[in-house]
């Protein structure tokens, strides 16, 4: 069987313009990333939400450079195929553009990602262009509901119901598109809206929360494999319950454990010459 070529930006704008769906999941360590990256998955997002979803933050406004580089490390490892961004945390780029272009370059170097995500619409349009312009590193933009910003918008809430929002997400779709990003999250919006959006820029949209209508749909992994607890997005749709799977295979571990059934002779140990054994004894 011929080897999958990687993906590429151009990949993805192909795939808009063919009308073919693109996935995208997040993945924080090697084998998940082989996993995602076997599966055929487009995108690979080594996201902030590692620090929510794995490192025990509130939030993912502690999130560091040096984390997401980090992970994208033992991402890029995992990864033949899929197309990794790295995400830029919060405070890597609000500063100046040349803080932002420091930063993208560090992700791409040093934890090796393909191009870099950030959140932001009209405000990050300068450091957008001078990423992709200036150091050449493709950028993923993010809309909507910009987690990063959860204080300012007041919660997670939906953006863009009413028509003040909504023309404001659809020109800042427009103008990262313009800045030069290669394609947009959007995140939380109506699906009409994000209909709209996706009708009315030539790069790819990938929705979380943004409907049917967007060119591609991303994910959080462990959400999408049922290993978070606790409360649950509406957007998110749950394909397995590793959480239920683990809380019985574990249980079953130290039952046998304990009465042990494990390990067991046959299967599970090594054996040594009698000759050897007989001298030790
Ligand atoms: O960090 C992340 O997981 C994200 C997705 C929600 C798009 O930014």
């Amino acid at each position: 069987m011929a080897e999958a070529k990687k993906v590429t930006t151009e990949t993805l704008r192909k795939m808009k313009e063919a009308g073919e769906k693109i996935s995208m999941v997040t993945a924080y360590d090697y084998p998940t990333a082989r996993i995602v990256d076997e599966a055929g998955i487009e995108i690979i997002l080594v996201g902030d939400s590692v620090g929510n979803v794995v490192l025990g933050y509130p939030n993912t406004v502690p999130v560091e450079v040096d984390e997401i580089i980090h992970h994208a490390k033992a991402v890029m490892r995992g990864v033949k195929t899929s197309l990794v961004v790295g995400d830029m945390p919060f405070m890597s780029f609000n500063v100046s553009a040349e803080q932002a272009m420091t930063n993208a370059g560090r992700l791409a170097k040093e934890g090796g990602t393909d191009v870099v995500k950030l959140e932001g619409g009209e405000e990050v349009a300068d450091v957008v262009r001078a990423i992709v312009t200036r150091c050449g590193i493709p950028v993923m933009g993010h809309i909507g509901l910009t987690p990063q910003r959860v204080s300012q918008l007041g919660g997670f809430k939906v953006q863009g119901k009413d028509i003040g929002k909504a023309r404001k997400v659809l020109a800042d779709a427009r103008i990262l598109e313009d800045a030069g990003a290669f394609a947009l999250i959007l995140e939380c919006v109506p699906y009409p809206l994000a209909k709209k959006i996706t009708e009315s820029v030539s790069i790819p949209t990938i929705g979380i929360g943004g409907g049917p209508y967007c060119d591609g749909q991303v994910l959080v992994l462990h959400d999408l494999l049922g290993l978070t607890a606790g409360f649950q997005a509406k957007f998110v749709k749950r394909y397995a319950n590793l959480n239920e799977t683990i809380k019985e295979a574990l249980p079953a571990y130290k039952a046998e454990v304990a009465s042990g059934t494990f390990p067991s002779i046959e299967t599970h140990s090594f054996t040594m010459n009698a000759d050897v054994l007989a001298e030790l004894e």
